[in-house]
């Protein structure tokens, strides 16, 4: 009887989201507070069964709809790994990450899926081929995605990157000082897809106008890596390049009334600076805090309504 176990953190966008899709670059960093988990055991009987508690599943891999992302993930990482036929094991699947909330939680039990499978094999895999197994399976989900989930999730360090033929570049950013965020929850669905369409259909009606709201995003971008590795600005300032890059989301027309209820309560509580993560649209705003702000800011968000609420210490 063998045991394995594989886990894989949310994630959250600091700058760049949306723009990052047109090219332009963007930080993510892994938010290790909530994960996903993978647990992968000899099954006494025959077949490959997967048991997703959260979504109340429970299912041969046989019989799975070729669609599934969960029966995908499994099929692609075996067919990588060299197995024509899957072993007799139990998958089971848990996650603290909340559902479809810009987290990263689809990354993340795709990322722990692999991982568990490449140990339960003897065959482990690395990183960057995690992430590309997993952008496979991102591609079903949100249809033209950047990459930019899959990467911070299955390398689970900060990250800058951007999206690119035959390879993106991704750097790991080292954090000069370390940050405080709080990430709060609208408790509505942040569709990935469907943001990412809609987006797309307004910068097919004006590219050009489109095209420099995503320069002005890359240009802050760059900023706050620099002012991130190399602490040279003030925590206020890096703010300020937070509430910046909102306005510019706000103008693309990925926020909501939602998200900026959350968002300004957050800056009248004492954080620096705050945005929408993620897709939008509903999802997760995240609010840069000096430290001792943190649970003010976390409370004032709570009271307003915030379904959920983290702190979190990017370093
Ligand atoms: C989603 O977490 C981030 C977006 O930029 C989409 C993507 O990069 O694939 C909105």
């Amino acid at each position: 009887m063998k045991t394995v176990q594989a886990s894989a953190p949310g994630k959250i966008i600091l700058f760049g989201e949306h723009a990052v899709v047109y090219g332009r670059p963007a930080l993510a960093v892994p938010v290790t507070h909530v994960q996903a988990r993978a647990t992968l055991e000899t099954n006494k009987e025959n077949g490959f069964r997967i048991i997703a508690i959260d979504l109340d599943r429970d299912y041969l891999l046989a019989e799975a709809a070729s669609d599934d992302p969960l029966a995908v993930i499994v099929k692609n990482t075996l067919k990588y790994l060299g197995r024509t036929e899957p072993p007799d094991a139990v998958l089971h699947i848990s996650s603290t990450i909340p559902l479809a909330r810009g987290l990263g939680s689809g990354a993340a039990v795709s990322t722990a899926i692999v991982r568990a499978l490449g140990e339960f094999l003897g065959q482990p895999i690395p990183p960057h081929q995690v992430s590309a197994l997993v952008y496979e399976v991102e591609k079903l989900h949100h249809g033209t995605p950047s990459g930019i989930d899959n990467t911070v999730v299955a390398f689970a360090q900060p990250v800058y990157f951007v999206k690119g033929e035959p390879r993106p570049i991704i750097r790991r950013i080292r954090v000069a000082r370390s940050l405080t965020l709080v990430i709060g929850d609208t408790g509505l669905v942040s569709p990935t897809r469907q943001a990412v369409g809609d987006l797309r259909r307004r910068w097919e009606t004006d590219p050009e106008r489109y095209e420099g709201y995503f320069d002005e995003i890359a240009v802050i971008v760059d900023q706050a890596r620099v002012a991130i590795e190399t602490g040279s600005l003030e925590l206020a300032a890096l703010g300020k390049l937070m509430n910046e890059n909102q306005e510019l989301l706000q103008t693309l027309g990925v926020s909501s009334p939602e998200l900026e209820r959350l968002i300004e309560t957050a800056q009248r509580a004492g954080a620096v600076g705050a945005k929408l993560s993620g897709a939008g649209v509903g999802g997760n705003m995240i609010a840069l805090t000096p430290a001792e702000a943190a649970s003010t800011v976390a409370e004032a968000l709570r009271v307003i309504g915030a379904a959920g609420v983290i702190i979190t210490e990017v370093c």
